[in-house]
């Protein structure tokens, strides 16, 4: 394509201009703005990126400190002496396996997409879209392509629009959902009691996986695709429909006698945590009921989702003005949620508002009165 690199070097050259390539757009009656490629090879120290997208989202996201500040990835992409080996599974496929402890919160990887992808593509004319596609990979540095191009694909279409889809991750930028093709954590599998989590980081425009329990040399590392909060037969008819495969992780192979067993405390811990989300003067929730709660999450080894139930906790304590508890717990929710949610996520940051003054949260003292110590003779932070 001698074309190609000709425009480039003019594309490059031209002060200011942010592409490596000219972008190619297209548009109809559909769109209100065209819909374009636009490369970037020099993205994460050359690692590079494409994104379709309108030309003022593309030009919104160059604002995000992943392209505007110097040392924003520094902890990113960095694949070289990983914790982990590459291991082929019989009948499952091939996953990450630790080749080193790893403690809750140790940085398993974090990595820039390769792509990232607007829903609004899906408005122009199918050839056109898939143009764009591949023009896209195309224009990737070649080490980038190979990432790409070593992606499983499952449905077995075009062969760059079925690697998108079979590995794409649901993202939000500035609020627009978008997808994200990140080589690195395509190669994790599920597991509906994972012992790693991820998130996005729309600062950095990167995914970050970390360990959400010690996992052991040997062990595999698993993350989860789904809600994990639902009975067995809901998580496996999920997984078989969006990624076709039966589900064989404990969780679901297990004796129909556990199984059974499992379905129950999912329903309980369903309804206990309706209990303690009423706020309403006829609330019956008390800290016990988060303490069950909590032990229910573990029982069912719910770890990764913990970050939300120690919340839970919190403000239970904290609604009945029990300082010491609130702040554990508070604790503990900044520290799995941050794994689980994300560095800069709301509930985290209520969470460490509540770990340095429960007494300034909203919480505070809110069920002061109800009836949990009544007829009792605590008299626990009654003033009335
Ligand atoms: C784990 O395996 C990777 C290769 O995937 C290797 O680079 C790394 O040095 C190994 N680490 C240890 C502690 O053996
Ligand atoms: C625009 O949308 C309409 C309604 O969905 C559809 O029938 C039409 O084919 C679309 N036009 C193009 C160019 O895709």
């Amino acid at each position: 394509m001698k074309s190609v690199v000709g425009l480039s070097l003019l594309a490059e050259k031209v002060a200011n201009f942010p592409w490596t390539f000219w972008p190619e757009c297209y548009s109809n009656e559909n769109t209100t703005e065209p819909v374009c490629v636009f490369t970037d090879q020099k993205f994460a120290s050359g690692r590079g990126i494409y994104i379709v997208s309108t030309a003022s989202l593309a030009y919104q996201m160059l604002k995000k400190p992943a392209f505007s500040r110097p040392g924003a990835l520094d902890r990113i992409n960095q694949h070289a002496n990983p914790p982990y080996v590459q291991h082929e599974f019989p009948g499952k496929g091939r996953g990450l396996v630790a080749n080193k402890t790893l403690h809750r919160g140790d940085q398993i990887f974090a990595s820039t997409p390769l792509v990232i992808t607007n829903p609004i593509s899906y408005h122009l004319v199918e050839e056109e879209r898939l143009r764009l596609a591949h023009r896209g990979v195309e224009t990737l540095p070649p080490a980038s392509q190979s990432l790409f191009w070593a992606l499983l694909d499952h449905f077995k279409g075009d062969p760059v629009d079925d690697r998108i889809n079979t590995n794409a991750f649901e993202i939000e930028v500035d609020g627009v959902g978008q997808y994200a093709v990140l080589p690195e954590i395509a190669m994790l599998n599920h597991d509906c009691r994972p012992n790693a989590a991820y998130f996005w980081d729309e600062e950095t425009l990167s995914h970050y996986v970390h360990a959400t329990q010690t996992i052991y040399p040997g062990e595999e590392i698993t993350i989860t695709y789904i809600n994990n909060e639902r009975k067995r037969s809901l998580r496996m008819a999920n997984l078989k429909r969006n990624w076709g495969f039966d589900c064989s992780c404990s969780a679901c192979s297990a004796h129909p006698v556990f199984a059974a067993e499992s379905d129950a405390r999912i329903q309980q811990l369903d309804d206990v945590a309706k209990e303690l989300n009423d706020w309403t003067a006829e609330s019956r929730a008390t800290p016990e009921m988060a303490e069950l709660l909590i032990s229910l999450y573990e029982q069912e080894r719910l770890f990764a989702s913990m970050g939300y139930v120690y919340k839970h906790a919190a403000e239970a304590y904290s609604s009945f003005g029990d300082r010491h508890n609130a702040v554990k717990y508070a604790r503990l929710s900044v520290e799995v949620n941050s794994l689980d949610k994300g560095f800069r996520d709301v509930d985290v940051l209520a969470m460490k508002k509540m770990a340095q003054e429960p007494e300034q949260t909203w919480s505070w003292k809110k069920r002061v009165g109800h009836q949990r110590f009544e007829g009792s003779t605590c008299a626990c932070g009654h003033t009335h």
